[in-house]
């Protein structure tokens, strides 16, 4: 919708579970303050779901239904889509590709669909003329896409890092006050409702991976792309690495990481030891942060809920309003979308870090030998080593961590570590995260 001929923004809204349902109940509770934001009354004239007997806790009797959500864009007097089905493919795809196609402004809570179609669906939005916003797709009711857009516009961006997943954080946190297996709060966390029943996008980082590919667009100007993103999950993080994090400084956090380096552009996901007077490691439970450090405003960080009905309902809404503000005068991606490169992503081998790595070996002469010989073998350089009493399953632990290195050499040294007689099971290395 053009600045100039607004006089009212009407919705369609599809989806209207968790955050649909909360976008209604902000648009009908705070109209008043909504209309004297956005410069116009913002009206909802149609709705779509799957089912139209459930009640949402919301009236919906003064707008059209729509058992198809495609269809609303054919309502001439619709101006602007909002899409809160999820998913990458499938019916918000349809929706997007249509609504957009027809000038339509779009707005969407859709990390998948924005991590996988953002450039195309940016560039239909220019060619038609219509807004495309996502604040809400990352980091629930955190503005870092417009802080990103926007507020450091001015700055070259050197690096995005975050704690982008709720459910990880949660998990995380659990794990390390009261000492439990993940396993064990996971199970407890769908029983709270913190985890999906099929918790895989949240817990293996793939969740985190489709916000960090939108940040990496926003943040370097390319295009986001989730194909060559290394992603790592909380799986395997085991109470005893917690334990020597602690010991270390550090805790534990899954970190999304997009960030400028010698190499190129790196992105990764993965969890990682944060030191813990960094501010991301005093993050807790299901909130949310992003740290973003620019060249001249250096770092800041931003935190918040991540999801949920109200926070993520407040970015929508903040969107709609944008909307009626600006129209399409603000790019979706902070540049002109035809100018979003493609992303050629560093490889893992290039990556240059400091390790922790945690093996448990025999608890025998030689052993440290073996294991200094590995790392001497690969030029990895050991900052420090620590032996600590004997490991439940039998043999002791041996813990290090190391100097500035490549992760080729990292791997290298696992694949001997893995080798060695006296080593038990299979190593446990964890990147260890400057700030
Ligand atoms: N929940 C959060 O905290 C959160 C945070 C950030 C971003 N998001 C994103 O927001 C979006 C919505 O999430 P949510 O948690 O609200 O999901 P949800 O509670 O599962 O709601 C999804 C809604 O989509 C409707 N739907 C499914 N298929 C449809 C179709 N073909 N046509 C029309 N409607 C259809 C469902 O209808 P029925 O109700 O009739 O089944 C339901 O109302 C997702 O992209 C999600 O990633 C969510």
């Amino acid at each position: 919708m053009a600045h100039s001929d607004k006089r009212e923004l009407v919705l369609g809204i599809a989806g209207l579970g968790t955050v649909g349902a909360g976008v209604v109940k902000i648009l009908t509770g705070h109209a008043d303050l909504i209309a004297a934001r956005a410069g116009c009354p913002v009206r909802i004239k149609a709705v779509s779901a799957r089912d139209r007997s459930r009640d949402r806790g919301v009236d919906l009797s003064a707008y059209d239904w729509y058992d198809n959500a495609a269809d609303m864009v054919e309502d001439d007097e619709i101006n602007l889509i909002v899409e809160l089905i999820g998913g990458s493919d499938g019916p918000a795809l349809k929706l997007s590709q249509a609504a957009l196609e027809r000038g339509k402004g779009f707005v969407t809570a859709n990390k998948a669909l924005i991590a996988t179609h953002g450039k195309a669906l940016a560039i239909t939005a220019e060619e038609q003329g219509a807004a495309l916003r996502f604040e809400a797709a990352v980091a629930g009711g955190i503005p870092i896409i417009k802080a990103l857009g926007e507020g450091l516009a001015a700055n070259e961006i050197i690096g995005v890092r975050g704690i982008l997943n709720g459910t990880c954080n949660y998990i995380l946190t659990r794990m390390e006050n009261e000492g439990l297996d993940f396993s064990e709060v996971l199970a407890d966390a769908q029983r709270l409702g913190y985890a999906e029943a099929d918790p895989t996008f949240d817990i293996d980082g793939i969740d985190t991976a489709h916000k960090t590919a939108i940040l990496a667009a926003m943040a370097f100007g390319k295009e986001p792309n989730i194909q060559n993103l290394p992603t790592e999950g909380i799986r395997t993080i085991a109470p005893v690495d917690i334990e020597y994090a602690r010991e270390l400084g550090y805790r534990i956090k899954l970190l999304g990481v997009a960030q400028r380096t010698k190499e190129g552009i790196e992105t990764r996901v993965h969890p990682a030891m944060v030191p813990i007077s960094a501010p991301l490691a005093g993050v807790m439970d299901a909130t949310n942060a992003v740290m973003v450090e620019g060249d001249f405003v250096g770092q800041t960080v931003y935190v918040g809920a991540g999801a949920g009905e109200g926070p993520t309902a407040s970015a929508v809404v903040a969107d709609i309003i944008d909307v009626a503000r600006c129209g399409n005068s603000c790019p979706a991606f902070g540049v002109a979308p035809a100018t979003l490169e493609p992303y050629v992503p560093v490889p893992v081998e290039r990556h240059q870090g400091t390790y922790y790595i945690r093996l448990r070996v025999d608890d025998r002469h030689g052993v440290m030998a073996d294991i200094t010989a590995a790392l001497a073998e690969e030029q990895v350089s050991i900052e420090s080593m620590l032996q600590r009493g004997r490991a439940t399953e039998g043999g002791v632990y041996i813990v290090l961590t190391t100097h500035l290195t490549a992760e080729a050499a990292i791997s290298a040294t696992l694949n001997r570590f893995t080798k060695l007689e006296c080593v038990l099971e299979t190593p446990t290395m964890l990147r260890i995260e400057a700030f």
